[in-house]
């Protein structure tokens, strides 16, 4: 009978090797000597020290050794890893110490400073120019209307002549509430508080409405789906083209100065009967001889466009219940957004809708 086999098999495990034990304790040590934040210390706690790490995993190693064997691996690869973790521990508190100072520095609280201070906000331009608007009208007497953003259909196009086929109805322009037949629209001009007013008041009418409008436009440099228009609309006996032609002419020149007047040009809305579009002057040039030729701003016309007019069609007052043999009006409709673009310069309308307030700031801060 053999005895118990004590003589030593050197089973060789190559990880237990004592050069490869101090080449991983080596790089271990590099690594925690390069961690250079405490974020990098924790990457290098797994690689290095955690279950995976390849002293680790040779620590399980030792199990496959003959017993004689054991002892000395084991009070190796223990070595190794304790000089590891002493390693981390040794750099946690140093990085923890550097990390501390240098919040110290960069969270600096100055106390010194004015706690008290705070931006004057300005109202957007688009805003104040309304107002400026409505007083130019409040100033001749006018009363200023207002109507609903979400508009019944009804009121939007068939109270003002827009019979179903006008193309203004189609999808393309119109932004349409559910259910599809529900008759309800994000108004698309202001016209529709014309009707309102008509419906509402006996004449004499002299209102005007600024107010948001909604078409199905892409935002570029000269549309947005959102945008402004004012409306005007007078109602009342022997009201002629006449009388428009020289409210506009008010009207323009208290938003562009003296000389900036208007001409009308034939044109068409369902609306109104005759109608006209409205141009400007050009306020840069002011089609005179010879900057006229090379302005960039009217093209070398004289003119801008500014809007559409025109005398109340009657059928639309017979629609909101006013006699067209004792009554007649007139009707304007423009744009703000243009009208601020042609007052102060503004290139780019989709710097009136992106709400950086250096934009709107250098319009001042009027409250
Ligand atoms: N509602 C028209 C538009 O949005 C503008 C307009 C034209 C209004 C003529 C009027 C008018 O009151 O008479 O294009």
């Amino acid at each position: 009978m053999s005895g118990p086999n004590t003589d030593y098999d050197p089973v060789e495990v190559t990880p237990l090797k004592p050069e490869e034990v101090d080449a991983m304790r080596a790089a271990a040590l590099a690594a925690v000597a390069e961690a250079g934040d405490l974020d990098a210390l924790k990457r290098v706690r797994a690689e290095h020290a955690g279950d995976r790490s390849p002293l680790a995993l040779a620590n399980r190693e030792i199990g496959a050794l003959p017993p004689q064997a054991r002892k000395e691996a084991g009070m190796r690869v223990g070595r190794a890893r304790r000089a590891v973790s002493e390693a981390i521990a040794e750099r946690q508190v140093v990085l923890e110490a550097e990390h501390e100072a240098r919040m110290l520095v960069e969270e600096t609280v100055d106390v010194t400073l004015p706690w008290d201070r705070t931006t004057r906000g300005a109202r957007h331009p688009l805003t104040t120019l309304q107002e400026l608007v409505a007083d130019v009208f409040v100033g001749m007497g006018w009363e200023v209307a207002e109507g609903p953003e979400l508009e019944a259909e009804w009121l939007n196009f068939d109270a003002l002549n827009l019979g179903p086929d006008h193309p203004a109805r189609t999808m393309q322009d119109t932004f349409w509430l559910e259910p599809a037949d529900g008759g309800l629209v994000l108004r698309t001009h202001t016209s529709p508080v014309q009707a309102r007013t008509m419906l509402s008041q006996e004449p004499p009418i002299y209102v005007v409405c600024p107010g948001r409008v909604f078409r199905t436009d892409e935002l570029d440099a000269t549309h947005t789906p959102v945008f402004s228009q004012v409306e005007g609309l007078v109602v009342d006996k022997g009201i002629t083209m006449a009388n428009l032609k020289g409210t506009l002419d008010h009207f323009a020149e208290s938003m562009f100065g003296e000389g900036i007047t208007t001409r009308f040009r034939p044109s068409y809305f369902p609306f109104t009967e005759p109608s006209a579009e409205v141009d400007l002057v050009c306020f840069v040039c002011r089609g005179r001889e010879p900057d006229v030729e090379s302005c960039r701003t009217c093209k070398g016309e004289g003119w801008i466009e500014w809007g559409g007019c025109g005398v109340v069609n009657p059928r639309v007052l017979t629609a909101c219940g006013i006699d067209s043999e004792v009554y007649s009006g007139f009707a304007f409709g423009m744009g703000l957004e243009r009208t601020l673009m042609f007052r102060h310069g503004v290139a780019d309308m989709r710097d009136m809708v992106e709400g950086d307030i250096r934009f709107t700031t250098a319009f001042g801060t009027e409250i």
